[in-house]
């Protein structure tokens, strides 16, 4: 989950590194550091624990030897506190060679008791030090870096994304990837290295993916990749799709609010070029050609967080219109359960930074089991993509904040895309009731940008909230998942107690939760809905109001039957069944960033959460 960039070039290091590592904090941010080899051929490290803004200022304060080769790291710590001595980089042959790490080295520990054996000395209680320890011997035997990093990564078991850089090597960066990520940005004159296209995007948007086991050498006029054997592979370059002030805050006082109002957006453009002529048209899904898909008789789901309850609507969306049984199952439990998998099974993968480890791991399993494999991301060249048959890539935009917005709409959007596109294909909708939800799906994007503005006065009701500790949401059928999402969105931003509940389970347990005073929110069906779930749901209100709650209602415009019942109502667009969560949900993103923001947290870089999970 750290953020890693590498750069050889005949500019200032510390200024690509530095500016690198600024667009990469959401991967992590309890400590940050560089390595720079100046043009006098010696290699100087600054390292300190807390947000990447310590560093900058101490390199503003003490100027660093600047050259035109270096690495630069920020860090979510997995091994070792976030401390200085924690810090990346580490160093290895006393001090002449520098290493960064992501991900983790789980044989670090018979490691690091040969080298101590053998007279090593440590000053962290990092695995990522171990490597760079071994990487400086192995260079001392045959002064090749690459050489040397071939020869370590060999002997290494986890999951790592390792750069290195060596005084005797100026003009050289090598980088190595199994299971985390690293990507290549090719420049003119110069070239990248980072753990996203985030790193060099303001430099160059010509990226070129590394796949898994590969070690690439950058120098400022070459890029050579092999694998672990010291074979040369073949890439593939790729433009970026967006560019650096996509991923600035562009005016907005954080990434999240900004991310939010692109809500429309993420949908519209997830949404483009995938309908001709009123019938969902995917111009590519590799592998999965119509007979695959008619083949298909089950699906799974696997993802983790907000992507999960994304999975949840498209369980029910995909069960509705394409009439396959499809099971949401969370990434980190997916491969320990014993999943009963074949070539009949298709595992949907969703994920916004495309290498959640959890995810990617489940992804591989099933992929070994003869399952096939969708991916849904928003992050062109990712991991999980490439390990799939196909990917529907959602065109939210570069999300940073690390609470996840737009993409979970963009996900939902795309799930329902495939969904319709499984049932024209399986023959499962009819074409006018296949043209109706097409129609609903393409009227998303302006309902949402009219709940953003309908939702205007939410701060003012969270500042009202600011010193609440708890808070439970309750939604039925589709509106449950966004109750979950609800709930983890108050968790990470506002630090405090939330669940979600389905509402039918109320009277199981839960409302012996309710006491007065207790906010909770519930997403409300639409009364257009033939089935019974509105009134059940009114139903629901009416108890846990007889008991004191302060009940907050989302509810569907003009809906009159909740307004006696509720304190506050939240209007939403008229929307069928299945869409209404994707605007339930923009009144709760609201409501967690207002709620954060009324508290004085940081909603783009909340405490011990990281934007992509790659440990795991
Ligand atoms: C969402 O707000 C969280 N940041 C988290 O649950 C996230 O959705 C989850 O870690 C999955 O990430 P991914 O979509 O990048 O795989």
């Amino acid at each position: 989950m750290c953020g890693i960039v590498g750069y050889v070039g005949p500019n200032s290091s510390v200024t690509v590194l530095l500016g690198g590592l600024s667009r990469l904090q959401y991967r992590g941010y309890d400590s940050a550091g560089i390595a720079v080899l100046g043009t006098d051929g010696v290699l100087e490290t600054r390292k300190h624990a807390g947000k990447l803004q310590v560093l900058i200022d101490d390199v503003d304060a003490l100027p660093l030897i600047d050259g035109q080769t270096g690495i630069g790291h920020t860090r979510w710590a997995t091994h070792g506190g976030p401390t200085d001595a924690n810090a990346h980089p580490h160093l290895g042959d006393d001090g002449k060679l520098a290493l960064i790490h992501n991900g983790i080295i789980e044989n670090f520990a018979p490691l690091k008791q040969e080298l101590l054996d053998a007279g090593e000395t440590f000053t962290s209680d990092t695995d990522s030090e171990v490597a760079a320890i071994l990487v400086g011997r192995a260079f001392r035997e045959s002064g090749d870096l690459t050489l040397a990093m071939r020869q370590v990564v060999a002997r290494l078991e986890g999951a790592f994304t390792l750069l290195i850089v060596h005084q005797d090597r100026p003009g050289e960066v090598v980088g190595a990837r199994r299971i985390s990520p690293l990507v290549i940005g090719l420049g003119d004159g110069e070239n990248f290295l980072g753990s996203d296209v985030a790193a060099f995007v303001e430099h160059t948007r010509r990226a070129v993916e590394i796949g898994d086991d590969q070690i690439v050498t950058i120098r400022p006029d070459s890029v050579e990749v092999t694998d672990f054997a010291g074979k040369a592979v073949e890439t593939r370059e790729y433009e970026i799709a967006w560019d650096a002030s996509a991923s600035e805050k562009g005016g907005w006082s954080s990434f999240m609010r900004k991310e939010i109002s692109e809500e429309p957006d993420a949908v519209y453009n997830t949404l483009l070029g995938r309908v001709v002529d009123g019938a969902v048209a995917f111009p590519d899904l590799g592998g999965l050609t119509d007979e695959v898909l008619g083949s298909i008789d089950r699906i799974v789901i696997i993802a983790c967080g907000t992507a999960a309850y994304a999975g949840m609507l498209g369980k029910y969306a995909i069960e509705a219109w394409a009439r396959i049984p499809v099971e949401v199952t969370l990434s980190h439990e997916f491969r320990y359960s014993g999943p009963i998998l074949n070539d009949r099974t298709l595992v949907i993968s969703v994920s916004q930074s495309g290498e959640t480890i959890d995810t990617l791991m489940a992804v591989k399993y099933a992929k070994v089991e003869g399952a096939r494999g969708l991916s849904i991301c928003n992050t062109q060249g990712s991991s999980i993509p490439r390990e799939s048959d196909a990917v529907i890539y959602t065109h939210a935009g570069p999300e940073v904040a690390v609470a996840s917005t737009k993409a979970f709409v963009a996900q939902i959007t795309a799930l329902y895309l495939f969904g319709l596109h499984l049932a024209a294909v399986r023959g499962s909708l009819s074409a006018a009731q296949l043209t109706r939800n097409v129609e609903e799906l393409q009227a998303i994007p302006a309902k949402i940008a009219e709940v953003l503005v309908a939702s205007e006065g939410i701060g003012q009701l969270a500042g009202w909230m600011a010193d609440t500790r708890s808070v439970l949401f309750l939604g039925r059928h589709v509106g449950y998942p966004i109750a979950l999402e609800g709930a983890l969105k108050l968790k990470e931003l506002a630090y405090i107690h939330a669940e979600g509940f389905a509402a039918g389970e109320l009277k199981h347990g839960p409302i012996a939760l309710i006491e007065p005073g207790q906010i909770v929110f519930v997403i409300v069906p639409s009364p257009r809905d033939p089935s019974s779930l509105h009134s059940k749901v009114v139903s629901n209100i009416q108890e846990i109001r007889a008991r004191g709650a302060r009940v907050i209602a989302i509810a569907e415009k003009g809906d009159a039957a909740v307004l006696p019942y509720a304190d506050e109502v939240i209007p939403i667009p008229l929307a069928a069944p299945f869409f209404e969560p994707l605007l339930a949900v923009v009144p709760l993103h609201i409501f967690a960033l207002e709620l954060a923001t009324a508290k004085g947290l940081d909603v783009d870089q909340p405490r011990n959460l990281a934007k992509s999970v790659t440990v795991e």
